[in-house]
């Protein structure tokens, strides 16, 4: 396999062989020890998806925060909070769904007297080494839907040039016409913004009401789905 410049391999060497690669739990345990790209060497651990193997919904998020990669669960600190209030606001049941990252360890920056860690937005490497993770997990759940949340799980599931803002709420085709595979079949994605932004947005409640109408779009084609 060729080496990222980096040095690293990527997710991809890390991968358990194709028929292991069916089982969700299988994966998780695979992933626990990917040193697929430096991401690894400051965070505390992988942060993997969770939710149950049979979910028809799927969220994926940017990369774990602060209290996820201490945690060790996705979705678990303040953004996370949000997310469930905007899931019952739009009708879903969290327990039911599957909730992920593009890049399944944290990045961030030590502060200047080094106590606190500031996030990092991944960049494109960062993305593309750990997409077999995120990949395999959608082959494994097999979901109707999907989610992405925010421009980061936009770009590994669409492509690099794909820009949520232009549409969000809008349920698309995926896998893209370009990235198709021929084994797989068509489901829908509902791309939205990161709840984070909503946290950080000036209009809050603005910001919070266009999450919940999105993820109303995702419930539809969920309810369609069936
Ligand atoms: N933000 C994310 O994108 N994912 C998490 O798991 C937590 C915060
Ligand atoms: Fe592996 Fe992804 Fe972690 Fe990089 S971020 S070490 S590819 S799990």
């Amino acid at each position: 396999m060729a080496e990222d410049d980096n040095g690293y391999p990527g997710a991809r060497a890390y991968l358990p062989s194709a028929r292991d690669a069916a089982d969700l739990e299988g994966l998780r345990a695979a992933a626990m020890h990917c040193l697929g790209c430096p991401l690894h060497v400051g965070a505390t651990q992988t942060v993997f998806g969770s939710g149950p193997a049979t979910a028809r919904l799927v969220f994926v998020g940017e990369q774990p925060g602060d209290q996820e990669d201490r945690r060790g669960q996705p979705f678990v600190g303040p953004a996370g909070i949000l997310l469930n209030r905007a899931l019952r606001d739009a009708g879903i049941d969290r327990e039911q769904t599957y909730v992920t990252n593009a890049v399944k360890h944290f990045k961030f920056t030590q502060d200047g007297d080094g106590k606190r860690r500031i996030h990092q937005t991944p960049d494109q490497r960062d993305v593309v080494a750990c997409r077999p993770w995120l990949a395999a997990e959608l082959r494994a759940i097999d979901p109707d839907v999907i989610v992405a949340l925010g421009a980061t799980a936009g770009r590994s599931l669409m492509g690099n040039d794909f820009r949520v803002t232009r549409s969000r709420g809008v349920a698309l085709p995926w896998p893209p016409p370009g990235m198709a595979a021929p084994d797989r079949r068509q489901i829908v994605l509902v791309p939205t913004v990161h709840p984070s932004a909503v946290l950080r947005a000036d209009d809050r409640d603005v910001a919070y009401a266009g999450l919940v109408t999105d993820l109303e779009v995702a419930a539809r084609a969920l309810a369609e789905s069936a």
